[in-house]
């Protein structure tokens, strides 16, 4: 009997440290089976960024305004845009005021696609650099402001089923961003050792040649940014079931 109780009390254990792993109450849920499941995703994946603006600390998911990204190494080659730039203590604001414009999930295949929109993501970090821009020589070491404006990314998820405890997980393995700004506002503080006239110059010719100089660089930020985003889902989507977060039915 006592042994048939302590079995109980393990399991009764078992249970509520399982349930703690649960997406708070307050957020809205889109259904397997709904046949408008795109147009729920379109609504309540926006909804939960907002309200994981602070974090959701019983799941480890760090606050995402801002989101803090540790450090980042941008290196391009050849082209006319030839940097090596270190970011730290990188901080990303907007993130939460996106709002997609299509969701397409394929749950069966553990495939979601989505086109979301941020008015306004601030890149904000501590840098430092050296390389050249078109013919000019550029160094610097200070603040970065990179600023996209009404920015469309193009997210693509693929998952894959991990069974553990008897339920089923959506690890996220793979996730792909395209990064499409409709203007990009560059600004380096610092730049040659503090000049400021050359800095000035330097900030202005960034900024009349921002297509340029942020397509060259476009690609190691995807990279960087889309394993950050891979983290955040995956501290949520390996710590809840799937059939939690997409119920099976009401
Ligand atoms: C970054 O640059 C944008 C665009 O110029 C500006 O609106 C924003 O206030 C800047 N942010 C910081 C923290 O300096």
């Amino acid at each position: 009997m006592s042994q048939y109780a302590s079995v109980v009390v393990f399991l009764s254990l078992v249970v509520s440290l399982l349930g703690e792993h649960a997406l708070p109450d307050t957020f809205l849920r889109c259904r397997q089976t709904d046949k408008k499941i795109n147009e729920c995703l379109k609504t309540a994946v926006p909804d939960a960024l907002r309200k994981m603006k602070k974090g959701i600390p019983s799941l480890s998911v760090p606050p995402l305004e801002p989101l803090l990204v540790s450090s980042m190494r941008v290196q391009s080659g050849a082209g006319p845009v030839s940097l090596t730039q270190s970011y730290s203590r990188v901080q990303l604001h907007g993130l939460t005021d996106s709002v997609l414009t299509t969701y397409k999930a394929d749950l069966k295949h553990m495939r979601l696609r989505t086109d979301s929109r941020t008015p306004k993501m601030e890149f904000i970090a501590d840098y430092v650099m050296r390389g050249r821009i078109l013919v000019l020589p550029i160094q610097g070491k200070g603040v970065a402001n990179i600023t996209m404006v009404n920015l469309l990314v193009k997210h693509d998820l693929i998952g894959e089923p991990v069974q553990r405890d008897g339920q089923t997980f959506m690890h996220i393995k793979d996730y792909k961003v395209k990064f499409i700004p409709e203007k990009v506002i560059l600004s380096f503080t610092n730049l040659f050792n503090g000049d400021k006239r050359l800095g000035d110059q330097m900030n202005l010719f960034l900024n009349e040649n921002s297509e340029l100089v942020f397509n060259e660089l476009k690609d190691s930020y995807e990279k960087s940014l889309s394993s950050v985003f891979q983290d955040v889902t995956n501290k949520i989507f390996d710590k809840v079931p799937m059939n939690k977060i997409f119920p099976e039915q009401d």
